[in-house]
């Protein structure tokens, strides 16, 4: 076998067997495949695409390029979520306490912020929890509590950042079944057994329009097919922010209040219906009886109470639970409306970005993030407003980066006469 007749297979768009697949991936991994050999690859794979099972030999090969969590000692299945990126996207926060409290086994690893996305290992920095948890520790309090939250340990998937380098320079990023691999080779090697995707789609996503987002959601949900893992995905919105909150602090906040039953909305309809499925898929039941518990949770306050065990086992700030005012500082500045109207769309990404530019996530790898620093949606599309009316509110101490951010807003928000069609909150949902 060699890399020149593998590079010709795939140019000639003819289908590469398993063995081909990994070897490619042995070989960028072993560097005895050069990096322009596997560059020319990626485009012959971004230009005649790949099926169904090459796409999960792909990722089985990248999962097994590194550490590979067993979490069977936890002795249930378990369950994971992951979301494609999002804006004032919190839902982590929500439904792992939500589900957990309703008997559902996760233990989760999580990412950091991503350009103009949110994370939610600095949401959990910024009320100092700690998760750096080793792998037994992970499995330790799942076993416990329900659920733990950590930070990605070991090598996951080394191959895949060997790849996303290439592609970040080759223009080969934007490849349905190499972003399918990319995202579950990192997933599948965190072991869980049910993996609910939260595909976004909009002008915050990753992918911005709806046919891209199906399409990706089914090359994941086929590579779950493809491998005997339980792989489904919702299509959520992100034509406007998630939630009302965005910043580290801010989404703590505002993943309090949705578990007080003190905030409803989109972002707490999504947290429910994810953590209904995680329940259903890997506890073996039913949809409407998933939706009952979590409701009697909500209502009983034992999912927040199970986000306090969460936080107090992982050395965090408990107080912020009894207390999340604290969470939000005072030194604000409002954008306001320059014109009468309705809210009819709105730049997500910019919007992630204003918060980014605020303090709320990094430029460089290396930056500090500000956790008290992000922004405070005062309207949803399809609100009427008038001139003078607050749209936002941002929050940072820093005056130069307020009126950077407040600029950005401005040209984020639209407001115009005509009544837009409101987004729905959740598109789709493929199994
Ligand atoms: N996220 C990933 O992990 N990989 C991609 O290719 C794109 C988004």
């Amino acid at each position: 076998m060699n890399i020149l007749d593998i590079i010709a297979k795939k140019r000639d768009g003819l289908e590469l067997s398993s063995e081909e697949i990994n070897f490619f991936i042995c070989g960028i991994c072993d560097k005895t495949i050069a990096d322009y050999q596997a560059s020319a690859l990626l485009m012959a794979i971004r230009i005649n695409g790949m099926s169904a099972r090459e796409t999960a030999d792909l990722t089985i090969s990248m999962m097994n390029s590194g550490d590979v969590a067993d979490l069977s000692s936890i002795g249930a299945k378990t369950a994971d979520k992951h979301s494609t990126g999002g804006v004032g996207d919190t839902v982590t926060l929500i439904a792992v306490p939500l589900a957990a409290a309703c008997g559902c086994k996760i233990a989760k690893m999580s990412g950091r912020a991503l350009g103009h996305t949110g994370g939610t290992i600095d949401k959990m920095d910024s009320i100092g929890i700690n998760s750096e948890l080793s792998v037994e520790e992970l499995i330790k309090n799942t076993k416990t509590i329900g659920c733990a939250v950590a930070q990605q340990t070991g090598e996951l998937a080394p191959a895949d950042k060997i790849l996303y380098q290439l592609r970040d320079v080759t223009a080969t990023v934007d490849s349905i079944p190499l972003i399918a691999s990319s995202i579950l080779s990192k997933k599948f090697a965190t072991g869980a057994d049910v993996i609910v995707l939260d595909v976004k789609t909009g002008s915050g996503a990753l992918m911005k329009t709806l046919e891209e987002s199906k399409a990706l959601a089914k090359a994941m949900v086929d590579i779950g097919y493809h491998t005997d893992k339980r792989v489904c995905a919702f299509i959520t919105g992100m034509e406007q922010p998630l939630g009302r909150y965005i910043g580290n602090r801010l989404e703590v906040y505002d993943a309090i209040m949705a578990l007080s039953g003190k905030s409803q909305g989109a972002l707490l309809d999504v947290s429910v219906e994810i953590a209904a499925k995680m329940m259903e898929l890997s506890m073996d039941i039913g949809h409407e009886e998933a939706l009952s518990m979590l409701k009697t949770a909500l209502e009983s306050g034992a999912g927040l109470e199970k986000l306090r065990e969460m936080i107090k086992a992982q050395g965090g700030d408990i107080s912020v639970v009894g207390d999340p005012e604290k969470l939000v500082i005072d030194s604000k500045s409002e954008v306001l409306s320059e014109v009468d109207g309705y809210i009819s769309s709105m730049d997500t990404q910019l919007i992630g970005e204003a918060a980014r530019a605020l303090g709320a996530g990094r430029m460089k790898k290396t930056d500090p993030i500000d956790f008290d620093a992000g922004i405070i949606m005062n309207v949803k599309i399809g609100d009427k407003v008038n001139k003078g009316d607050m749209l936002a509110c941002l929050i940072c101490a820093d005056s130069e980066k307020i009126k950077i951010a407040e600029e950005m807003m401005k040209k984020a928000i639209v407001v115009s006469l005509d009544k837009p069609i409101i987004p729905p909150v959740i598109y789709d949902f493929i199994q």
